[in-house]
């Protein structure tokens, strides 16, 4: 088990360049599946839900070359439509498998996925849209079992939450199917549109990705293509937070301004002054952050839960007292008690509610990650903090942040990473 160890106080400079985000690599990489012939994926961070990932379409019988932060998927002679319940549970996104699966063979054999446990996280929505389209869905041993005997029919979906998998799965699902799918409610998260620039660039028919109605035209025949993901915006409002808490200034190269909005407003709320030139953000921190009276995570283009974490332990030595409310997932304030380690003075109510009385200084303690981004918000925490830290459990860290302690290193951080 590995551990960082940081000594906090050191006001953060410099300039770094974004990774590709987590989030569109995954659901991408399951596409490359569902188009056929070999795919080549730029921009591909090196994590270990890739890594993952990359392990299930071998599974299936893809032949996969790494170069850096390129992949290779040549999905030629997949032949295999069941995924072994170990690989399913090493992330949520191995259930984006079940859509390509059933696009490339008519069938898939899966377990429900595993991920962060941030929830109940149900996979309702994916399995009541599949069944719409004509899946037939029977669970033995465990095991969903997934056949479209009759083919896929094209429908109507109107998703009662806008689900980023359940999207993503029917989207998917659907690139085949004789017709038009119309998704109503559907997310509309970045991630969704980069799928659907890649799908497209493979011949697929998809419009209306970004917005809240998609439809598909399924198409006969699909063809491999090069695509390059997306910068990942929760990375980059990680490295914000990392400004904000130090009193530094970052300068962050390769981000997407639009996909930032929702966090831009908030990081200017608490007094960080935001510029931002062609594709580089530039964030520098007030002497001490203010406040930030409500906020309220919601689907996109609201203020992403995946930054929610990392904002809580910003907010912690914000001048007076911040509220954030969780509305996306039940159980997403687990970085708290280990904040209150640190000296944070935050009540969580109902589960669901955050109200943070910002203190003059967090300090060094040995605490532990629970989760992807509730283990960066302790990363960013031990930063501003005095003295110093020691994060355990830290492959929750490596799940979606690329070498935290390279990036945050060459930002002046003194970070180390050490085996126990
Ligand atoms: C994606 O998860 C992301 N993961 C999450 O990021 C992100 O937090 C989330 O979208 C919301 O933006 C990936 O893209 C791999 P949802 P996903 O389906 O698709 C409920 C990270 O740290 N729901 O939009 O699982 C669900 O329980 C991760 O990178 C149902 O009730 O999110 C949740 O409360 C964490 N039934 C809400 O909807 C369903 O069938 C949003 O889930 C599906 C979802």
């Amino acid at each position: 088990m590995e551990k960082l160890v940081i000594s906090g106080g050191r006001a953060l400079n410099g300039k770094i360049m974004l990774q590709g985000s987590k989030n569109s690599a995954l659901p991408i990489l399951a596409a490359t599946l569902a188009v056929g012939g070999t795919s080549v994926i730029h921009n591909c961070p090196v994590l270990t839900d890739i890594t993952a990932a990359l392990k299930i379409l071998e599974h299936t019988g893809c032949k996969i070359k790494r170069e850096g932060h390129t992949v290779i998927v040549d999905s030629s002679a997949a032949s295999r439509y069941d995924i072994p319940e170990c690989m399913m549970r090493e992330m949520r996104s191995s259930i984006i498998f079940l859509g390509a699966l059933i696009s490339r063979f008519g069938c898939a054999g899966v377990t429900p996925p595993g991920g962060c446990e941030i929830g109940l996280r149900p996979i309702d929505l994916h399995l009541s849209s599949l069944r719409r389209m004509g899946v037939d869905i029977s669970e033995n041993g465990g095991v969903l079992e997934c056949r479209a005997p009759c083919g896929i029919s094209p429908c109507h979906i109107a998703l009662a939450f806008p689900s980023v998998g359940a999207t993503e799965n029917i989207m998917l699902a659907s690139l085949r199917v004789k017709g038009e799918t119309v998704i109503t409610n559907a997310a509309r998260e970045p991630e969704i549109k980069d799928l659907a620039d890649f799908l497209k660039k493979c011949g697929a028919r998809i419009s209306g990705a970004g917005q809240s109605v998609i439809r598909i035209n399924g198409v006969e025949r699909m063809h491999s293509s090069v695509h390059s993901v997306i910068p990942d915006r929760i990375v980059a409002s990680t490295y914000m937070a990392c400004a904000a808490c130090t009193g530094g200034k970052i300068a962050i190269d390769g981000i997407c301004r639009e996909h930032l909005l929702p966090v831009i407003t908030v990081f200017e709320g608490a007094g960080c002054r935001i510029g931002i030139k062609n594709n580089e953000l530039i964030i520098n921190a007030p002497e001490k952050l203010s406040r930030i009276k409500s906020l309220r995570t919601m689907p996109y283009p609201g203020f992403p839960t995946d930054s929610q974490a990392i904002v809580t332990a910003m907010l912690a030595t914000a001048h007076g007292t911040s509220v954030i409310t969780e509305k996306i997932f039940e159980n997403r304030f687990r970085h708290v008690p280990e904040l209150i380690k640190m000296g944070a003075d935050i009540r969580v109510e109902d589960g669901s509610v955050a109200v943070i009385e910002g203190v003059e200084r967090l300090r060094g303690a040995r605490v532990s990650a629970c989760d992807l981004r509730g283990g960066s918000a302790l990363a960013v925490a031990a930063l501003g903090a005095e003295g110093k830290s020691v994060i355990e459990n830290i492959h929750h860290i490596d799940r979606g942040c690329e070498a935290i302690e390279e990036s945050f290193s060459l930002l002046g951080a003194d970070i180390k990473r050490i085996k126990n």
